[in-house]
């Protein structure tokens, strides 16, 4: 019925996903899901749903029910000992890839030093919006909604962060509206100071996956994570090694620039998993860069992605 298509178009614009709406002799009946709202968004969400609603045509009456159900969203912080190993690009292709898995997913880019997810997600420039105090994730292209510190800040502005500044602000990432969100992967900072002790010890990811390149000193990086995570008592879920193998893209052959399986030894010496390489492919970089995730396309670099969110999905479900 077309007024049963405008109530929910209009509803949809502004709750989307948690509104539903049907219509009967100028009844409106909506059932509102504001499961993980605080006391004040589910007022103002519930005063906003009602105003649309009586606003649609044929509309003499609005009922609101709200249901709320208790949830455990689960947080999955991907790290790396420095930077510019490939982390963030492990840490989008792996939310899409899960969220390709049946879960849904969010992702939270919390690398105050250089958030890199809205380009990676096609968002750049968008920034969230908020209810009341609670930020709305931003909606991106890939079905996977993201907040990022990016969006805290204005653009190019450089500002000196404190571990524990650093750890309120991601609070307010991590408590945004996920609405029906089961998992948030994290992209944390890279590197293993009191910045990413705070977030860690403050929001308690129930695992990490830790990302290496197969470089020698990468690894001893990606070794004192792992401490840094065993000290927290946070299970590592595994080790990913990125920028494994070089894949020519003239003549096809691959080469090892870093080494080969520096990674998988090392993990097995750490005891911890070893969840498998990511190659190291122009065409990863050039999808990247373009906000189109491999993750997202139908090239080989998919498939990885998808055996890669595999078994960290394996792993939640031990949980
Ligand atoms: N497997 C890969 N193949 C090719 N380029 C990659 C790969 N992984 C990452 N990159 C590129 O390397 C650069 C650094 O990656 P990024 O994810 O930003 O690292 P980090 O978050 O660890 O600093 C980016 O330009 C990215 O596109
Ligand atoms: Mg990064």
């Amino acid at each position: 019925m077309t007024d049963n298509v405008t109530i929910q178009a209009a509803l949809d614009a502004l709750a989307a996903g948690r509104a539903t709406a049907r219509l009967e002799d100028g009844r409106a009946s909506i059932v509102l899901d504001v499961t993980g709202l605080g006391e004040a968004a589910r007022a103002e969400l519930e005063a906003d749903v009602r105003r649309a609603a009586s606003g649609v045509d044929g509309v003499s009456e609005v009922r609101v029910l709200l249901t709320s159900e208790r949830r455990t969203r689960r947080l999955i912080a991907v790290a790396s000992g420095k930077g510019g190993v490939g982390k963030s690009t492990i840490a989008a292709n792996l939310a899409i890839a899960l969220k390709q898995g049946g879960r849904k997913v969010g992702l939270v880019d919390a690398d105050i030093y250089g958030p890199s997810q809205p380009r990676l997600l096609g968002v750049e420039g968008v920034r969230p919006k908020a209810r009341e105090k609670t930020l709305l994730p931003v909606e991106t292209p890939y079905g996977v909604p993201l907040l990022s510190m990016g969006g805290l800040v204005a653009e190019g502005q450089a500002i000196a962060w404190r571990g524990p500044m650093a750890g309120g602000a991601l609070g307010q990432l991590v408590d945004g509206d996920w609405g029906a969100c089961d998992t948030l992967v994290l992209d944390l900072p890279p590197g293993t100071g009191d910045v990413q002790l705070t977030m860690i010890q403050k929001h308690k990811p129930a695992g990490a996956v830790i990302v290496s390149t197969p470089q020698d000193l990468a690894l001893i990086d990606a070794t004192r994570a792992i401490d840094l995570f065993r000290k927290a008592g946070i299970p590592i879920i595994g080790l990913i090694e990125n920028m494994s193998g070089y894949a020519c893209p003239h003549c096809g052959e691959v080469s090892d620039p870093f080494g080969k399986g520096g990674a998988e030894a090392a993990a097995a010496a750490l005891e911890i998993p070893f969840l498998g390489r990511v190659p190291l492919e122009m065409a990863i970089r050039a999808a990247s860069d373009a906000g189109t995730p491999p993750a997202a396309g139908n090239g080989p670099e998919a498939q990885v992605f998808a055996d890669l969110a595999g078994k960290v999905g394996d792993w939640l479900r031990t949980l």
